[in-house]
């Protein structure tokens, strides 16, 4: 049965979606069987997967218009991975849902049929604290927070925790934190700090691999590949690559 994680900051542009693209795809070439699911309207993960191609039907569907969820799933060889689109259409779906009963755990029920042809299924989440992003976390065992370290970076974690903690109170599920990624690393004291205010302040686990800023994480973007099929021998890649071994447990 596949564990559910979700790849969230409400801080944007943290390197959720990198991360998720990367660690799925370094995971899909260790052997295992992994489904990514894009959840946010921006739709990055999306077109860094299949870029202009258009489909159909997407997560939208499934979530607002009773799609199957077989109907939506996309095979990418170059990822390794199954995926299920987004588009932009997601951004209507607080409202369109706002009078819907049990509205937090459509996501939750729509994955329970197919959540067993999975190792891992990963959410990549918007940055807006939205509908969306609490069906990620309700259908999630865990999450887990990636940081680009700087002075704003412990409001992003206070936000994440906040959140968690209403859902504990509103909706009466325990999300766990399996811990923080540091993304982009530059070696700067800043850095040093925040990583140890996050590790004392917060108590959360910090991931030892951290990946380091790298113009090859672009270019892979660029080319719709990951970063270990772009440029194997990058910096990047290596960290993608042990990282994802360093997140299986
Ligand atoms: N290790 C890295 N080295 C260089 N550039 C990176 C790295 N990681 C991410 N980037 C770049 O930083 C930008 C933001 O990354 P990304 O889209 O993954 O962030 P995000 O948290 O998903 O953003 P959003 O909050 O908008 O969803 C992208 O242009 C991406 O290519
Ligand atoms: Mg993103």
């Amino acid at each position: 049965m596949a564990t559910i994680v979700s790849v969230i900051n409400q801080k944007g542009g943290v390197a959720k979606t990198t991360t998720s693209l990367n660690v799925a795809s370094s995971w899909a070439k260790q052997g295992k069987r992994i489904l990514l699911i894009d959840l946010d309207p921006q739709s990055s993960a999306t077109k860094a997967v299949f870029g202009d191609q258009e489909f159909e039907k997407t997560i939208y569907d499934v979530i607002v218009n009773q799609a199957q969820i077989d109907d939506v799933i996309q095979k990418s060889e170059t990822f390794g991975f199954d995926m299920i689109p987004a588009e932009i259409m997601l951004s209507g779906v607080d409202m369109q849902l706002a009078a819907h009963f049990g509205r937090e755990q459509i996501l939750k029920r729509k994955l329970e049929p197919i959540a067993h042809r999975y190792d891992s299924i990963l959410i990549d989440c918007s940055p807006s604290l939205g509908l969306m992003t609490i069906n990620a976390l309700m259908a999630s065992k865990d999450i887990i927070i990636p940081i680009c370290p700087e002075y704003f970076s412990l409001k992003g974690i206070e936000l994440i925790l906040n959140t968690l903690q209403n859902i504990r109170v509103g909706l009466g599920y325990k999300v766990g934190v399996r811990g923080v990624i540091i993304t982009r690393f530059r070696d700067r004291r800043i850095v040093k700090d925040v990583i140890h205010q996050v590790r004392e302040k917060y108590d959360l686990h910090v991931y030892s691999n951290y990946i380091p800023d790298n113009i090859a994480v672009e270019e892979a973007h660029h080319c719709h590949k990951p970063v270990h099929t772009h440029a194997p021998r990058s910096p990047a890649a290596q960290a993608y690559m042990s990282l994802a071994s360093e997140l299986w447990i």
